[in-house]
């Protein structure tokens, strides 16, 4: 397999970052097959053509099942807004074609499973983006925990916060609909801690949880002196049983004012705990019980060669990785696992952990009680 034939639908946030992906993959990781840039589809046409000419497409289209239906395409790359998330698998699967799908899976449980269960039966490869796996930081702290070197596990804190929804007096947006967006905090966000917790300690097997709508009501821009209901949450907090015995916290805001991307966690151990946060991506903490006491401290790491695929982007440790190259190291491991050679993870059935965990949440905080979480 030297080349892979990409159809990218949207152009937004994650567009972008799946096109520089693309674009930077086979000069970063060199042995994978090349991605063939064919299709990329946008609803406005001036934008599909224009941004096509930029990211080295092929062909444009405002249609997304002319992507899917067309014979250059092998791996369909959805990044448009959830709620067409569940459609596009769908059809794509049906298709016959791989599916790279940005998170959360979809609006809903129920539909996150009808996709899992339509690839499934098509038999084709899946792949979302849990973009924060791929951090050579995370990989590190992995293989650290295994290592052992603090010790056994006996406790995951951990928090994913931001502030684009903290300002009350934004607008009444799409993103305040359950029928357009889904979930708050917990699809926008948790679902990337989920994703970390389970790399990190294991699946979640029990959740007991609370959600809460900061800003109820938000200035309808298309109604003056009118407002809107603010259907989804702001803030979700819960704490959780892993399967292995563990216990955690797991905390999700969009309206904690001063976080950009405060996705944190403290890992405890017997022996010695591991702390890191995504706004300082390229470092941990890690604290050790060995040696003289009056020795002891925080160790800080900063990542570099020796903690691959760091090496693959820069030669010197300590010059930094950025959010981007997250997304080329994740195209890289679609790219080996479609040639055979990796096992893709998180899949669609990987991902349907995440969302259990989030709507098993939302499900605790409307019944007061611990959700088992299954599967
Ligand atoms: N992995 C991450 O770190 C991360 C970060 C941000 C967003 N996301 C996810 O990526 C997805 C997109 O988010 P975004 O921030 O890029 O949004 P965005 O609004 O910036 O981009 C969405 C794009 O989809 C296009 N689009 C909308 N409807 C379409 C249709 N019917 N056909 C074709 N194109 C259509 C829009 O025109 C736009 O170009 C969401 O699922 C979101 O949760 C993931």
């Amino acid at each position: 397999m030297e080349t892979i034939g990409i159809g990218l639908i949207g152009t937004g946030f994650m567009g972008k970052c799946h096109a520089l992906a693309f674009g930077a993959v086979k000069a970063v990781f060199g042995t994978v097959p090349r991605p063939r840039l064919e299709v990329l589809c946008d609803i406005d046409p001036a934008v599909a053509k224009e941004k096509a000419r930029e990211f080295g497409f092929e062909r444009w289209t405002t249609d997304w099942r002319e992507l899917i239906a067309d014979g250059a395409v092998d791996v369909v790359s959805i990044t448009a807004p959830n709620a067409f998330h569940r459609e596009m698998a769908v059809a794509a699967a049906a298709a016959g074609k791989h599916i790279y799908c940005e998170k959360p899976l979809a609006l809903t449980l129920e539909d996150g499973e009808a996709m899992a269960a339509a690839a499934r039966e098509a038999r084709i490869a899946t792949l979302v983006g849990y973009n924060y796996l791929r951090n050579p930081v995370i990989m590190h702290a992995k293989s650290l925990i295994e290592s052992g070197a603090i010790g056994r596990v006996v406790q995951f804190r951990g928090v994913c916060d931001e502030d684009y929804m903290a300002d009350e007096s934004l607008p009444y947006s799409w993103r305040c609909r359950i029928a357009e967006a889904g979930t708050g905090t917990l699809g926008d966000l948790a679902v990337h801690l989920v994703s970390v917790a389970r790399d990190l300690v294991g699946d979640i097997a029990e959740v007991s949880g609370e959600i809460r709508t900061v800003h109820t009501r938000r200035a309808d821009p298309d109604r003056p002196g009118e407002s809107g209901a603010v259907e989804n949450e702001d803030q979700a907090n819960a704490l959780v049983r892993f399967a292995n015995g563990v216990q955690g916290v797991l905390c999700s805001s969009r309206v904690a004012w001063g976080r950009k991307n405060h996705l944190a966690c403290e890992v405890h151990g017997s022996e010695g705990m591991i702390t890191l946060d995504q706004e300082r991506m390229n470092e941990l903490q890690i604290y050790q019980v060995k040696g003289d006491p009056a020795q002891r401290g925080f160790k800080t790491i900063l990542t570099g060669p020796a903690h691959p695929p760091y090496d693959r982007f820069v030669p010197a440790p300590g010059h930094g990785l950025g959010f981007n190259d997250l997304k080329v190291i994740e195209v890289a491991h679609l790219l080996k696992g479609l040639a055979g050679e990796e096992r893709l993870y998180p899949d669609f059935d990987d991902a349907l952990h995440m969302e259990r965990v989030i709507h098993g949440i939302i499900r605790s905080s409307e019944t007061g009680g611990w959700v088992p979480i299954k599967g």
